[in-house]
């Protein structure tokens, strides 16, 4: 489907925005594991957080929607059920690779399959860690999903230092160390975001820069109440787009500010931006707060490596930020993006190109050159929904207005995008 968009002049108002899509991936699993009765409020309504609940339905879990909440009923510690069919993730790739640890631990056979993008996307990454652990686990030739489990007779803890900084890995290897008395470390160091050291209450030791993550079965969750504050990636969109039109003001309630995922109102603000947060709380250890952005008139600055794992899902929306600002946006050292729902730098570059700018296009970034024309343009989602979101952004700042093809996809992270833009955009 081809959305269109037109020009705004002004953004103003309000928004309560869906639960966070990482933490509710969690509270979801973590409620699942535990025995007896959990409640989720705000959880994410993204297609991605769906296919995580429909995996841990057929895994016998009982999972209803109440009316602000939904209410898990728990198994208990290895007493998951066998599934009747294969597991789809569908576009998920948090479900995938956090499942596949849980799995790993299991006294049954099972198998993940995913769509088309994510059955493209590289497993070994969580295959070969959960195989050092001892689990029957196997990926497809090519490294990729479907992803076969055996029962293994004999999982055992390792000490394991992330060749990656992806937060993804890190929980598979945490989640499958859960089911084991002795601890299992993770050594991490570049922070990727913490929630599941946060919603299990690990051990985090910092040593010599570095970060050594600790698991056991004394860390096993045990039913609870979770709240999940908005979703600051999704947050993120309408921020830049605030930022950029001009004479706006709007306020996110409950933004998740957990240090690992904030960098982007960091990064935001030292480009010029008029951010201020008030209300700031806190719930199952993760910190939200209300975010009041103004319109800013920004420039590009230099974006450090370390922050990259803090900012890889917003970096998509964050380009658009510097190709509005003074100077040229670039960036480097972000390879991982081209390993997301899409080959996040091609996705980028190409849509770029079509507003007439110059686009230098690296194996671990890009750098955007000149003034964008205002003109009509049609951007392209590549079925991804960070992209598809970006350029609706873009769209909506173009004089003209413009359109972006297959923007069905922003129902992975945000089926509400266009109605909560409705209610801002004056
Ligand atoms: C996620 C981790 C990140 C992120 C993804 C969600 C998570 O992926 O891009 O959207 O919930 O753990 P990687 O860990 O692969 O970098």
């Amino acid at each position: 489907m081809m959305q269109t968009f037109e020009h705004i002049s002004k953004i103003k108002g309000e928004l309560n925005l869906p639960g966070d899509k990482s933490i509710s991936h969690r509270a979801v699993m973590f409620s699942c594991l535990a025995e007896g009765t959990s409640q989720i409020e705000n959880l994410s309504d993204s297609e991605d957080v769906k296919s995580t609940i429909s995996c841990f339905k057929q895994l016998g879990c009982n999972i209803f929607s109440g009316p602000d909440k939904i209410i898990v009923e728990g198994k208990g510690y290895k007493k998951l059920e066998k599934p009747a069919a294969e597991l789809d993730t569908g576009n998920s790739g948090t479900t995938a690779r956090l499942i596949s640890g849980i799995l790993s631990a299991q006294n049954f056979a099972s198998v993940i399959t995913g769509d088309e993008s994510l059955s493209k996307r590289p497993m070994l990454r969580i295959v070969e860690p959960l195989k050092q652990m001892g689990a029957n686990i196997e990926a497809s030739r090519d490294g990729t999903l479907p992803i076969k489990i055996f029962p293994s007779g004999s999982l055992h803890h390792i000490k394991y230092k992330l060749p990656v900084p992806s937060a993804q890995v890190k929980s598979a290897i945490l989640l499958a160390g859960l089911h084991l008395n002795e601890k299992t470390e993770v050594i991490e160091e570049i922070p990727s975001r913490n929630h599941t050291e946060k919603l299990l209450n690990l051990e985090v030791e910092k040593l010599n820069g570095e970060s050594i993550i600790r698991v056991s079965r004394a860390n096993y969750p045990v039913a609870a109440k979770y709240f999940v504050p908005s979703d600051i990636s999704t947050a993120a969109f309408f921020i830049v787009l605030a930022l950029l039109t001009e004479n706006s003001e709007l306020k996110i309630n409950n933004v998740s500010l957990n240090e690992t995922r904030s960098g982007i109102i960091k990064i935001l603000k030292s480009m010029g931006a008029d951010i201020s947060i008030t209300g700031i709380k806190q719930s199952n250890n993760e910190p939200f707060g209300d975010v009041i952005v103004k319109s800013s008139n920004l420039q590009n600055v230099e974006i450090p490596e370390d922050v990259i794992p803090n900012i890889i899902d917003e970096i998509p929306i964050l380009s658009l930020a510097g190709l509005f600002a003074e100077g040229n946006f670039r960036i480097n050292n972000c390879k991982e993006l081209r390993y997301k729902e899409s080959d996040r730098i091609k996705a980028l570059c190409e849509n770029y190109k079509r507003l007439g700018i110059e686009v230098n296009e690296f194996e671990d970034g890009f750098e955007l050159i000149g003034r964008p024309q205002l003109k009509r343009t049609v951007f392209e989602s590549y079925g991804d929904h960070r992209i598809a979101m970006t350029f609706a952004v873009a769209s909506l700042l173009l004089e003209e207005g413009g359109a972006v093809e297959n923007f069905e996809c922003v129902k992975i992270s945000n089926p509400g995008f266009i109605e909560q833009l409705q209610r801002i955009a004056k």
